[in-house]
């Protein structure tokens, strides 16, 4: 469990005092995945920084399994640091050293006896995919399999917690979804706490049970996959399910809907267009299955003889979400 509270981090440039972090508050319990997601300048290297102790925070408080990193003395800024495993854009293995030395090298480092390391790092590049690759060095070696190296080296001294810091972005579409099926997985079966630091949506929606939008130094919107999937008025639903740009082209009244859990597989708009009669118009759709549930967010336009109001508490009734566009 990581549980950050109230972090701030600021930096001095001159007579201006830029706030990088302006109180970022998060939880995040054992074997569950956390996404940050946030445009860029909006704090997400800062807050990887403060949470591996490359960088100090100005205030606030990290705690990992309800131990403190941020009171940790210089002294032993190392060993705490060790509770954090780190994965990056680009898996930077050193090219010198085959795959297998290069999970070792960690635990070279804190002088673990040779019999051990050989083991554990069998052991790593078993769970990883890659059995039978120990040999091989990282030129010969895919992008995919070197981000599968990455993440055996980040998990050799067996931390509590996997930061990756944009993980996949260096990679194509279906090697990005091996490797997010992998975090996904390795989450499960070790019980780490893994934060995902993104700007891809897709990451979000492939293995994150809960996300925070981060804007300005502040998380702006935060919760459960599912729970800020189902706002429709949420900046993260509608990163989730966008829909494209809209020009008005009749007098139509038209509504944007949001469809989620049972209401998003029944016949809503048949429904509607029983009751009242209505010609219903989908001028764009967007749908998906998150956190195994479908969600659907739709923008119709109307031709019914009803008023609006009643159509809206139809909708309403059914479980949809309802609000007038134009
Ligand atoms: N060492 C520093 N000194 C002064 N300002 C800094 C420093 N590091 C970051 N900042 C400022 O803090 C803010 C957040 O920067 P940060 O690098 O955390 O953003 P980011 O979300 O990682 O962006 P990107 O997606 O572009 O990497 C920015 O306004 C940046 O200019
Ligand atoms: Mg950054």
């Amino acid at each position: 469990m990581i549980t950050v509270t109230d972090l701030r981090k600021t930096y001095r440039q001159g007579e201006r005092t830029i706030t990088a972090l302006d109180g970022v508050s998060l939880s995040v319990p054992k074997g569950s995945i956390h996404g940050i997601i946030g445009h860029s300048g909006a704090g997400k290297s800062t807050l990887v920084r403060c949470l591996t102790l490359l960088d100090r925070p100005t205030s606030g408080s990290v705690m990992i399994d309800g131990r403190e990193l941020t009171s940790v003395r210089d002294a032993e800024i190392r060993l705490a640091r060790r509770r954090i495993g780190m994965v990056f854009q680009h898996a930077n293995l050193l090219d010198s050293r085959t795959a297998a030395q290069n999970v070792a090298h960690p635990l070279e480092l804190v002088k673990t006896p040779k019999a051990e390391i050989s083991a554990r790092v069998a052991r790593l590049l078993d769970l990883v995919g890659l059995t039978g690759f120990g040999d091989a060095y990282p030129s010969q070696l895919s992008g995919g399999q070197k981000q599968r190296v990455g993440i055996a080296r980040a998990l050799a001294a067996e931390p509590d917690v996997l930061l990756c810091d944009e993980p996949t972005s260096a990679l194509d579409p279906a090697t990005t979804e091996d490797i997010l099926d992998l975090i996904h997985e390795l989450t499960r079966t070790l019980q780490l706490t893994v934060l995902v630091i993104t700007h891809e949506m897709n990451v979000v929606k492939r293995i994150c049970d809960s996300v925070s939008l981060l804007e300005n130094g502040k998380v702006v919107e935060h919760g459960p996959l599912i729970e800020v999937a189902a706002t429709l008025d949420g900046s993260l639903a509608r990163a989730l399910m966008p829909l494209p740009g809209f020009k008005r082209t009749s007098a139509l009244p038209v509504l944007e809907l949001l469809l989620a859990g049972n209401s998003a597989s029944g016949p809503v708009l048949s429904g509607l267009t029983r009751r009242f009669n209505a010609e219903v118009n989908v001028l764009a759709g967007s749908v998906e299955h998150l956190a195994g549930r479908q969600f659907g967010r739709l923008r119709v336009e109307l031709d019914a003889e009803a008023p609006l109001a009643e159509i809206t508490e139809f909708l309403e009734s059914a479980g949809v979400q309802v609000e007038v566009a134009a």
